[in-house]
């Protein structure tokens, strides 16, 4: 049996690094027909109006809003040879709240730890560029199937009242998203994350 083995690399992954270290030492033990893919990567601001547009066409295709990403709060992940394969920001909203948004990883390039990073990364960025010392939450939007990714990086659905608490111009977007998604029968939801003080 053929078995193919995809290992991703980010500089500052530490359990990426173990991860891959496992698998290294599972190949080198195992007998089997083994091919062995590695790729690196890694992230960055975004540094042009063109990474701008090269994301904005990625959401359109993926059907997400893509009027909303500024280059100012994006990252962008990208191979060795500097190819996009993903991107994200976090917005701020008001003085206590942010939405991370227009997350997004190249197909062929997804449950390899790309999305991780990507939000690991953006939480530092948010963290660091806060101006305020008060408690920072961190809104999302996102369908069903994505809950567990969100969860692994300490988000969870927001309860009503904490719903309720989020800026207007997101709650609205929240209506608008689940009218659309009664319509084409999947499930928006709202997850919120508690960051630690800044400053
Ligand atoms: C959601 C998304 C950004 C995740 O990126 P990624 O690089 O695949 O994420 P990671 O590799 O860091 O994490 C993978 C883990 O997250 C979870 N996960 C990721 N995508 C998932 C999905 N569609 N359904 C269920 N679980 C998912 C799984 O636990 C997965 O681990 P596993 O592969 O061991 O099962 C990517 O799938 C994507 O771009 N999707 C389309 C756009 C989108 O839905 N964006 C989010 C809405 S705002």
């Amino acid at each position: 049996m053929r078995t193919c083995i995809s290992l991703s690399t980010c500089q500052r992954s530490f359990y990426r690094w173990i991860w891959n270290l496992f698998w290294v030492s599972f190949l080198l033990f195992s007998g089997g027909d083994v091919v062995l893919v590695v790729f690196a990567f890694d992230i960055r601001p975004a540094t042009s109006s063109s990474d701008v547009q090269a994301a904005r066409l990625n959401l359109l295709r993926q059907a997400m809003n893509p009027l909303s990403i500024k280059q100012e709060h994006m990252l962008v992940a990208h191979n060795e040879k500097d190819e996009m394969i993903g991107f994200g920001q976090i917005r701020p909203l008001d003085e206590t709240h942010a939405e991370l948004a227009s997350l997004f990883v190249q197909e062929n390039y997804r449950r390899q730890g790309v999305g991780g990073m990507l939000v690991e990364r953006l939480l530092e960025k948010h963290r660091q560029e806060s101006k305020t010392s008060k408690k920072q939450k961190v809104c999302l939007l996102t369908l069903q199937p994505t809950v567990p990714f969100y969860e692994a990086h300490g988000f969870r659905l927001a309860t009503k009242s904490e719903r309720e608490a989020l800026p207007k111009a997101f709650l609205l977007e929240f209506m608008a998203g689940s009218v659309l998604s009664a319509v084409l029968q999947n499930n928006i939801v709202c997850m919120i994350k508690y960051t630690e003080d800044s400053g």
